[in-house]
């Protein structure tokens, strides 16, 4: 299959390319730069220039390839519907290219803000209302263009998904913990956080392209769910910091927007999409990936 890739010189996107070359496609990157051009043709894959709010760069590239993997995404937080909004109309229009065609589009969600009080499972259709809820809102347009002769599929992400070169939440704790000389955790620190490795969520890709049938939903989940206050105690061994329980009125001036994250309880199950596509994680799970301290090299504690 030839498959063209959007933020596919991004940190998930970095390994989506080689799981498929590896496996016998031919792959083409979305670039909106030089040097993203250069690190995919580096890679093995070939170069479509164009942009998420250029559309009609997105269905050229579409239109020219055997399926979709939709990973690009503007990380700006203090832009959050304004991203969801570009994101569902790169959707429509991926989706616009490859009409009528039985030809997959994948793209990658998450499982934050699921199931409240229980296991978020593939079933949860989840909320779309109010902010965080803008970008499910690019889901479930997906799920109803499955009726339109394309082969969708959503994979929702742990809300970390963890390896060498994690520039997200993990990272930002550390960060943290560095700056304040305590890794801390909220409340009691049982709040669970769900997790998967790059790679293991770069084969879930390859196989969502592969084979999931129009209108599935995946969760690239590993970890069920970690608890905050075992994350915080890896950091703070490994920045040798005490480990402290910050008070849930404290958290914000502590963790900043973090805060609210490590305090919602956040479980997911993979169950579903383990049957379905008969995907194992194979890579070290969060704690596992942090003790082998690659998350703690970069800048020394106290410089
Ligand atoms: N990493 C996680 O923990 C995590 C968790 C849950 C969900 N996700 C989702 O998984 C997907 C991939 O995440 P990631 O961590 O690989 O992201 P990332 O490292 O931030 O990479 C983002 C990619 O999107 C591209 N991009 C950004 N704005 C663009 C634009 N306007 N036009 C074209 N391309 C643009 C970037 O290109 P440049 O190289 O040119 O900047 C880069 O390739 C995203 O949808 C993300 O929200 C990630």
């Amino acid at each position: 299959m030839r498959v063209l890739v959007t933020g596919a010189s991004g940190f998930i996107g970095s390994a989506v390319v080689p799981e498929l070359l590896d496996a016998g496609h031919d792959v083409v990157g979305l670039a909106r730069s030089d040097a993203a051009a250069e690190a995919l043709a580096l890679a093995g894959a070939d170069v479509h220039r164009g942009n998420l709010e250029d559309l009609d760069s997105l269905r050229s590239g579409a239109a020219a390839a055997d399926g979709v993997i939709h990973l690009a995404y503007v990380h700006d937080f203090s832009k959050f519907e304004d991203n969801a909004r570009i994101d569902l109309r790169a959707i429509e229009a991926l989706a616009a290219a490859l009409e009528g065609s039985g030809r997959p589009l994948v793209i990658a969600s998450g499982t934050l803000g699921l199931a409240k009080g229980s296991v978020a499972t593939e079933q949860d259709p989840g909320e779309t209302g109010g902010v965080g809820g803008a970008r499910r809102l690019s889901e479930h347009r997906l799920l109803e263009l499955a009726g339109t002769g394309v082969r969708t599929a959503s994979v929702r992400l742990a809300p970390t998904v963890h390896g060498e070169g994690d520039h997200g939440f993990v990272p930002m704790l550390v960060n943290i913990a560095r700056e304040k000389r305590v890794s801390g955790y909220v409340g009691d620190g049982s709040s669970r956080w769900p997790a998967v490795h790059r790679l293991d969520a770069a084969r879930l890709f390859r196989l969502a392209a592969e084979s999931a049938p129009a209108g599935t939903v995946l969760h690239g989940v590993a970890d069920e769910g970690v608890p905050v206050r075992a994350i915080a105690e890896v950091i703070g061994r490994h920045l040798d910091v005490p480990v402290v329980a910050v008070a849930g009125a404290d958290a914000p001036a502590h963790f900043g927007f973090l805060a609210a994250l490590l305090a919602a309880d956040a479980p997911a199950s993979s169950a579903l999409t383990r049957q379905r596509l008969g995907w194992e994680p194979r890579q070290p799970g969060l704690v596992a990936d942090l003790e082998e301290g690659h998350y703690f090299e970069a800048v020394p504690l106290g410089s």
